[in-house]
């Protein structure tokens, strides 16, 4: 009873609209999900005026519109690599390639209204991949220290979690927290590092397509003061010291800083200017 007064509107309306009821297409999943290398299906059905052999088409909207089904056959990457069923598509063995907008057209030529058409979306999932961790392996006390996570490919964007010595760093919900970390950027950020925060860390990354991934593990050493830099500044130091001396050594040896060849020149030189003078005096003299 209540099925019959469910659907009565639905009767009266088709039978209002019968005389002209165009080509209907429809799809039972406008949006798909699939994970990568399996098989999407893409859904199209459709009902006719009075035409028995509507033409079927499947069209892909990427940068242009291009076929992916056209006069009985597939186009393309598609080629060998889908099946139809009625209007329905299957794709076999998706890529990252494959996602996109696709449209199901389906005319009748003897139809009134004769073209109709549906929308599916196909979203190629993509599981995480071994997330790249930028660890460094020593830091000085007190200073900012940032752990980088990141996995490019995996769709949707993967979120983080990072462990210290296997052990998961929950999110420290208290102001006075030594770390922050950003599960979306996979940032782990430590505002004043401490000697504690020694340890090995590593990273997961994860987006509920299949199993999550994790970095190999690092360890990072925090020091008083860096030990490292100290050495090579004393090193360079100590180098240095070496050039100077020896180089002061040659200098020397070559006459360089000794009142030799060029100071006695200088000394020879300056009394010229005044010989004429001398010279003018004793001339002088004479007459
Ligand atoms: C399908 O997508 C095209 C392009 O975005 C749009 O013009 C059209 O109206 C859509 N059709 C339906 C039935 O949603
Ligand atoms: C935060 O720091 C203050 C002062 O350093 C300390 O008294 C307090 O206990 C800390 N809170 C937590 C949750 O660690």
């Amino acid at each position: 009873m209540e099925g019959t007064s469910l659907y009565l509107p639905i009767v009266l309306l088709l039978m209002q609209c019968s005389p002209s009821a165009p080509v209907t297409v429809t799809t039972s999943k406008p949006n798909v999900e699939v994970r990568e290398s399996s098989d999407a299906v893409l859904s199209c059905m459709f009902r006719t005026e009075k035409d028995p052999n509507p033409r079927i088409e499947w069209k892909k909207r990427g940068k242009d519109v291009s076929f992916v089904y056209f006069d009985g056959h597939f186009r393309g990457p598609f080629e060998g690599r889908a099946t139809i069923d009625g209007a329905t598509l299957t794709l076999l063995r998706v890529t990252q390639e494959d996602a996109g907008e696709y449209r199901c057209e389906i005319s009748a030529p003897l139809d009134t209204v004769s073209l109709g058409e549906t929308n599916v979306t196909l979203k190629v999932l993509v599981p995480p991949h071994t997330p790249s961790c930028e660890i460094p392996s020593s830091a000085v006390t007190g200073s900012l220290v940032q752990l980088r996570c990141k996995d490019q490919q995996s769709i949707p964007p993967a979120t983080y979690t990072w462990f210290k010595d296997n052990q998961l760093m929950s999110q420290p919900r208290h102001a006075n927290a030594t770390y922050l970390i950003n599960s979306q950027t996979g940032i782990l950020e430590f505002k004043v590092v401490a000697k504690e925060d020694t340890g090995r860390y590593s990273c997961q990354a994860s987006n509920g397509v299949g199993p999550a991934k994790m970095c190999e593990g690092k360890h990072l050493t925090i020091e008083d003061v860096n030990v490292t830099a100290i050495v090579a500044a004393v090193v360079v130091i100590f180098l240095l010291i070496i050039v100077c001396s020896c180089g002061g050594l040659l200098l020397h040896r070559n006459g360089f800083f000794s009142p030799g060849h060029r100071g006695r020149s200088n000394v020879n030189y300056i009394p010229p200017p005044q010989e004429p003078q001398d010279f003018k005096h004793t001339q002088s003299f004479m007459l």
